[in-house]
């Protein structure tokens, strides 16, 4: 029997990656996304993926969401929080608004996704929860307080959650990817991405399918003593 899968902002970027990787390695997936719909239709186009559309923000959308995929593929044995969006400035620039938007996209709808899931991951005794946070959640980046804040918050989430869940068969574990070759990263100013390059040991930008990789091992059955763990896969940009 397949596990059913799910992927926040799954259709583009990381998350399109590790919505194929698990497709190909058997799993059902719902990829799910907020705003692009000419993305998420080549997604299901190209890699016969099964697209949702919510806002992982909105509370109330994301339990009709995954309610959605449940009656279409079955219960939710896989969740990949990897939903998130930057909105860069300094403090001195950073509004209130970009604060918000930031924390609510990447911190609070891990949150809502995770309890949107968490009551059937309990009943059936099993569980896998990967969330998706940063190098720059772990250690800073200029522009960023927002992001940080959120990301660095995810990785907190996790260890907590992990707590509650390793009695019930339920394992959650976060990935903290580097800089990936994706539009969020594109988006960098040229010069100041420059910079960051040249501080990456591997010397390049990583790929989508480097991050997918990790979240496949983490959500195998056979994974279930690994738990509450970070994965840093940055290219040795930060060693933690
Ligand atoms: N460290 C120290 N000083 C810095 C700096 C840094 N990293 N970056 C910029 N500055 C300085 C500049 O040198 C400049 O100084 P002066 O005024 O003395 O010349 C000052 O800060 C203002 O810089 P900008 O002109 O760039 O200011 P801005 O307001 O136009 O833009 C910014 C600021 C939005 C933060 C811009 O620098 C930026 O976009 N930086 C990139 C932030 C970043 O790395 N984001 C990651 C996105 S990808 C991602 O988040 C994925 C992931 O998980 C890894």
């Amino acid at each position: 029997m397949s596990r059913v899968a799910v992927v926040t902002g799954g259709t583009r970027g990381i998350g399109e990656a590790i919505s194929v990787a698990l497709k190909n390695a058997g799993y059902k997936v719902a990829a799910n996304y907020a705003g692009n719909d000419e993305r998420a239709k080549q997604c299901a186009e190209k890699h016969g993926i099964t697209c949702f559309k919510w806002d992982v923000a909105d509370y109330d959308q994301c339990v009709k969401g995954i309610a959605e995929v449940v009656a279409k593929l079955g219960p939710v044995d896989v969740l990949v929080n990897n939903a998130g969006i930057t909105r860069d400035a300094t403090l001195k620039k950073q509004t209130r608004k970009q604060w918000d938007e930031v924390v609510d996209t990447n911190l609070g709808g891990c949150f809502n996704m995770c309890k949107a899931v968490w009551d059937g991951m309990l009943d059936r005794g099993f569980g896998r929860i990967v969330n998706i946070g940063s190098i720059n959640g772990q250690a800073g980046q200029y522009g960023q307080v927002n992001y940080a804040a959120a990301k660095s918050g995810i990785h907190g989430f996790t260890k907590a959650l992990a707590q509650e869940g390793a009695p019930k068969g339920i394992t959650v574990n976060a990935i903290a990817p580097g800089y990936i070759d994706t539009d969020m990263v594109a988006a960098v100013p040229p010069n100041v991405l420059e910079k960051i390059v040249a501080r990456i040991p591997v010397g390049r930008l990583g790929k989508a399918d480097e991050i997918a990789r990790g979240v496949l091992f983490l959500v195998a059955d056979d994974a279930g003593f690994l738990t509450g763990s970070t994965m840093s896969i940055n290219g040795g940009q930060h060693m933690y």
